[in-house]
């Protein structure tokens, strides 16, 4: 075409109308089809936030039943399903194995997955948000060489996940109320954040007729990466590496500022956020709130304060209106549930699915939604001569 646009990284296109979730970056706001998050996080559900991202109002209290209800009549993976996890070593990362399964899920339901059938999609949400956190349990049971359990359905959904991570086969579980209220709450903060990085995937995946767990599974590998989903367990590493190397925080600061061998601040930054993060702050309270009650103490939790106070301290930070995202505190709090670092990425995605879920249905339906297909400035070579052709 000649005349479009350069916009490295979309910072100045829209790529589609939404009515799903609203942020204001410079004022800090974020809203779930008009509820602010403050709201939800403290009186809502995961299942009942994923309901009013999905059907655009919140559920009465039959239609949250009955979509609870469904949700967990379709908990069960098929055993030849469980059997894949095998091929995978044990060291794989759980989130290469919640990507694959989730493909290798969309094998199963071929012949019920057309984009255009609502009954087809309708079942394929609740057989996601039934299976997304069964198939996450058993990517974490895998890497700790642990049998996996079938799903306890006469528990909720947030408990049924606790006890899928942490039971045993031949113990009791008792779930910890503190444990399954903090995660409940650090799951809705997730449920959406409109276009970003994954959700954008989905919707591009999406658009050109995939179905939900192709363009969900693609969701995921975006998910995966450091400035990203990966951020939590980045940020993580990144506390651990200073506690261990001795290094003040003061000085690692200063590496960052120095962009030296390219060190950042992971948990700092947002492409929208140029004002604290509004789920940061929720997060950061749910932290001091979670490790008091667990009767936890990680010197890793005082390190995050320390590091945070400095940056907002410093010109550079302020100047580049660099705060503290989501990422910042979650680890904490998933450390002192008893998560692997490496399984925190994986429950950013159980926490994203319903977002992802609302917005793919959101293209499909919408008549505008086009193949997506960017432009580029061609900067190559002329047209030349292969040797010896005319
Ligand atoms: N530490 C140090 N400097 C930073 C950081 C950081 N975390 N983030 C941005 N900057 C600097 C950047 O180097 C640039 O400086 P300069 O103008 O001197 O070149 C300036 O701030 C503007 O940054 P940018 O890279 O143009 O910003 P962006 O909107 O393209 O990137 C980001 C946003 C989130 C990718 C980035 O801030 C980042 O890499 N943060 C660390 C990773 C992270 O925490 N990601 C989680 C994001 S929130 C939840 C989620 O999506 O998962």
């Amino acid at each position: 075409t000649g005349h479009t646009a350069l916009d490295y990284g979309f910072v100045n296109t829209s790529a589609t109308k939404s009515a799903i979730t609203y942020i204001d970056g410079d004022a800090g706001i974020l809203r779930y089809r008009g509820y602010p998050i403050e709201q939800l996080a403290k009186n809502s559900s995961y299942l009942e936030v994923a309901w009013l991202l999905l059907y655009g109002e919140l559920p009465s209290a039959g239609e949250l039943t009955d979509f609870d209800e469904r949700i967990r009549r379709h908990t069960l993976l098929h055993e030849d399903l469980k059997r894949f996890f095998s091929a995978l070593p044990h060291t794989a990362h759980p989130m290469s194995v919640l990507s694959s399964a989730v493909s290798a899920l969309s094998t199963y339901y071929e012949h019920q997955s057309d984009p255009h059938n609502p009954e087809h999609v309708e079942l394929n949400n609740i057989r996601m948000l039934a299976k997304l956190p069964v198939i996450a349990a058993y990517a974490h049971k895998k890497s700790v060489g642990q049998a996996f359990l079938y799903p306890d359905n006469s528990l909720s959904f947030v408990d049924n996940f606790l006890k899928l991570n942490f039971g045993v086969l031949s113990e009791e579980y008792q779930v910890s109320p503190v444990m399954s209220r903090a995660l409940e709450r650090l799951l809705i903060l997730h449920e959406d954040h409109e276009q970003n990085a994954s959700t954008s995937t989905v919707r591009l995946v999406g658009s050109t007729g995939a179905n939900q767990f192709s363009s969900i599974s693609a969701g995921i590998n975006a998910l995966y990466g450091p400035l990203h989903g990966g951020a939590n367990e980045a940020v993580l590493a990144m506390l651990a590496r200073i506690r261990d190397s001795g290094e003040s925080v003061q000085r690692f600061v200063e590496r960052v500022k120095n962009k030296e061998d390219g060190v950042k601040l992971m948990g700092f930054g947002h492409r929208v956020y140029k004002n604290y993060d509004p789920r940061a702050k929720l997060v950061k309270e749910s932290a001091d709130e979670v490790l008091t009650e667990l009767g936890i103490q990680d010197p890793l939790l005082d390190l995050a304060k320390q590091l945070e106070e400095i940056a907002l301290g410093d010109d550079y930070f302020m100047e580049r209106k660099l705060y503290p995202n989501v990422d910042f505190y979650t680890g904490v709090i998933y450390k002192a549930m008893g998560f692997p670092t490496r399984m925190f990425t994986v429950l950013f995605a159980i926490g994203r699915l319903p977002g992802w879920l609302a917005q793919w249905r959101e293209a499909v339906n919408d008549p505008q939604t086009k193949i997506g297909r960017p432009q580029q400035l061609y900067i190559g070579a002329a047209e030349r001569n292969y040797p010896g052709a005319q």
